[in-house]
């Protein structure tokens, strides 16, 4: 097997053993020989830390619109898009041009220093895109950082201290991300304590925990959630509420719309901030702007990162002003966040959205895509379920329909018959057992059709592990 799941978990002995020293250095001719021969993991691991999981073994030389080469020069159709960060594909004309042209004129000031056009710009489209009354942003480089950021603000504006987070969700690594964090044990193992005063409910995941209905799923959740500010915490105390409307790392699941307006109603009613937490399902992603949008929402606070600069480090919340003003001048802060580089980028992703209407794109694309992945499921029982919203498609795989058994082995061997076919998909859940398409949001109908031939092949060359 070539490749390792990024949430892989270790034995809890492994977090605290200090991982041995590197077998030994490459001098700089050793290293020219192996560049040359397109070895980069030979160069890499000596020196690189262990800590990172990775889900292929491969050396990656090059990117052209939605293809990914090896340093061999075999191309991949790219389908997991840097885990949903390049959904415009890869050296894109406009994203390109836009770097270039900022990287000629400043890489860098730091925001505290004055005003920069791209930054300005940036969050001008940012705004625009989101609904009223959000409109002010504070950018930062990453998904983490836009949680941090978005915890850090609901706790001064609001003076209180609880955060609610669901089960299953992945919101980041950095320490207050981790805290709110449940989609694999590994993420937070080893780290306690971690931040107080942060309870976790369960995810209404339709296929897994509440029946197959949406119905009861809502009910299962918000039952959860009632009890837990009936006996642990008083909504009093709440300073906010964070969910991805559709659970990434956790699994592929949509939330039920009738669930996230009875989170929005709970959170009006006791003053609670409801964040959206859109790093991964953001951008058009969706088949609609933001994933919230999808139950007729608003929230208080939304989450960017990943797609925003197609690439480029950033992250954002928006929120409305008030909200920030009363966060208050000196309350938070970066160095790098929102350099003019990721900016002017992001001017880019966000003219290519609306000019080529990608959002719609994504919609019509995403409905090809699980029409195909449905007509497989037909044909081979070990799809469990097929899910997503737009071109955020997970496939379920399970070692017998009837009792849901995740199949882990299936899906960790799926990913690298994929990838020997010559597509690129990731899986995520806490089991390993989703298979999470990604698919470029300007992808072609010809394209998802490539993709799902592939994709079959894959599963084709998969031995089954039962009869
Ligand atoms: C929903 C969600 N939130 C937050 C993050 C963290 O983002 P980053 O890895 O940029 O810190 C991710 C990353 O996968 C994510 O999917």
């Amino acid at each position: 097997m070539d490749h390792t799941a990024q949430e892989q978990v270790v034995p809890a002995s492994a977090a605290v053993v200090p991982v041995g020293a590197p077998a030994g250095g490459l001098s700089p001719a050793e290293i020219d020989a192996l560049a040359a021969a397109g070895d980069y993991a030979a160069i890499s691991k000596p020196h690189l830390s262990p800590i990172l999981g990775r889900y292929y073994e491969r050396n990656w030389s090059h990117g052209e619109g939605h293809t990914l080469y090896d340093s061999a020069g075999r191309g991949f159709l790219d389908f997991a898009c840097g885990i949903a960060t390049t959904s415009l594909g890869h050296h894109h004309p406009a994203v390109t041009a836009a770097i270039k042209d900022q990287a000629d004129k400043l890489l860098h000031i730091c925001n505290a220093l004055g005003y920069l056009e791209p930054v300005g710009r940036l969050a001008a489209m940012l705004a625009d895109a989101c609904p009223d009354p959000l409109d002010t942003v504070f950018f930062g480089n990453s998904g983490s950082e836009a949680v941090e950021a978005a915890l850090k603000l609901a706790r001064r504006v609001t003076g209180r201290p609880g955060i609610i987070a669901f089960r299953g969700a992945f919101h980041g690594r950095t320490f207050g991300a981790a805290s709110i964090t449940s989609s694999s044990i590994n993420y937070r193992l080893g780290y306690e304590p971690l931040l107080p005063s942060v309870y976790l409910t369960p995810f209404p995941n339709v296929y897994r925990y509440f029946g197959d209905d949406e119905e009861s799923a809502t009910a299962g959740a918000m039952g959860a959630l009632q009890t837990l500010l009936a006996h642990e915490i008083p909504a009093s105390s709440v300073a906010a509420i964070i969910i991805e409307p559709i659970q990434g790392e956790g699994g592929f699941s949509p939330a039920p719309a009738g669930f996230l307006r009875e989170l929005r109603a709970l959170c009006d009613t006791h003053g609670i901030l409801l964040i959206a937490d859109e790093i991964q399902s953001g951008m058009g992603r969706t088949g609609k702007m933001w994933a919230f949008e999808h139950a007729d929402i608003v929230p208080d606070v939304i989450c960017v990162a990943k797609a925003l600069a197609n690439g480029l480090p950033i992250g954002a919340i928006v929120t409305r002003r008030e909200l920030q003003e009363r966060w208050g001048v000196g309350a938070h802060g970066t160095t790098f966040g929102g350099n003019p580089v990721s900016c002017a980028a992001g001017v880019a992703v966000m003219r290519t959205i609306e000019e080529q209407g990608l959002v719609a794109n994504a919609a019509a694309r995403g409905d090809q895509l699980q029409k195909g992945l449905r007509a497989l499921m037909a044909q081979d029982d070990r799809i469990g379920d097929v899910r997503g919203r737009g071109l955020m498609v997970g496939v379920e795989l399970v070692k017998d329909r009837a009792t849901r058994d995740p199949d882990t082995a299936t899906s960790e061997a799926l990913i690298g018959a994929c990838a020997d076919q010559g597509l690129l998909v990731l899986n995520c859940g806490t089991h390993h057992n989703v298979i999470r398409f990604l698919p470029p949001i300007d992808a072609t109908a010809e394209e998802i059709a490539t993709g799902l031939e592939l994709f079959a092949a894959g599963l084709n060359a998969v031995p089954r592990t039962k009869a």
